[in-house]
């Protein structure tokens, strides 16, 4: 979800107000992925280096973090929506982290679509966590992962098939390193405040006409040794 702020300036408003019409955004997609398709969402909300913004701008996203939560929970319950949060917790304020915890466990039943928001989060933070759990035993792939879903409280780590990015940038920006080692990667100009449910489907569409080998070939070719 990037773009919010630089969508806000270009109408004179205080980026700020971006963000409050970024958070109303995420109702509709959440509400759409079904229709798309999608079983789990992860959206990146705050990422470790965001604590560089102006403190204002932090503890106003924290608030709306939390308003949002509680605003959303019962409409998540409803919509077979389970809601987890992804990254660190003990950096958050305690009210956030208190009504992370209650948004989880209300909405733990929701089957229809796992929506995941990561808070504090940083992939590399995650992978060292997970390494230093680790110390001295054998390590597989299947154990690192198990490792990193405890770090990060996020539940059975699946890889990533799409990645949206929003606002025009084409990076990762720390998010989902060992998740994405496969992922379609779909970038966008449009900004974050903007995005529409048809823009999701679009985004949709067209990772379903992509040739994903994972290293391989086409099965066609492949047949005809
Ligand atoms: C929202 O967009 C993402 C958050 C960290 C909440 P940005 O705040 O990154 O918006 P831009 O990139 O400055 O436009
Ligand atoms: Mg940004």
């Amino acid at each position: 979800m990037d773009g919010n702020g630089r969508w806000a300036t270009s109408r004179g408003r205080p980026r700020t107000s971006g963000h409050v019409v970024g958070a109303r955004v995420v109702r509709t997609i959440v509400e759409s992925a079904e229709d798309a398709g999608i079983g789990t969402l992860t959206l990146y909300a705050f990422s470790a280096d965001n604590w560089k913004r102006p403190t204002r701008e932090v503890s106003m996203l924290m608030r709306l973090f939390r308003r949002y939560l509680l605003s959303e929970m019962d409409r998540c319950v409803q919509n077979g929506v389970r809601m987890r949060i992804i990254g660190r917790r003990d950096r958050i304020p305690a009210e956030l982290r208190r009504t992370a915890e209650t948004a989880e466990a209300t909405t733990r039943d929701g089957r229809r679509l796992d929506l995941r928001i990561a808070l504090d989060y940083s992939a590399r933070d995650c992978m060292v966590m997970a390494a230093e759990k680790c110390a001295g035993r054998p390590l597989t792939r299947d154990a690192f992962v198990r490792l990193m879903n405890e770090v990060t409280h996020s539940g059975p780590v699946r890889d990533v098939d799409l990645l949206i990015r929003t606002g025009g940038e084409q990076r990762l920006s720390d998010f989902l390193l060992w998740e994405c080692a496969y992922a379609e990667l779909y970038f966008t100009d449009r900004m974050w405040p903007e995005f529409t449910p048809a823009d999701l489907i679009a985004a949709v569409r067209e990772f379903h006409a992509r040739d994903r080998r994972f290293g391989g070939v086409q099965e066609s070719v492949a047949a005809a040794g």
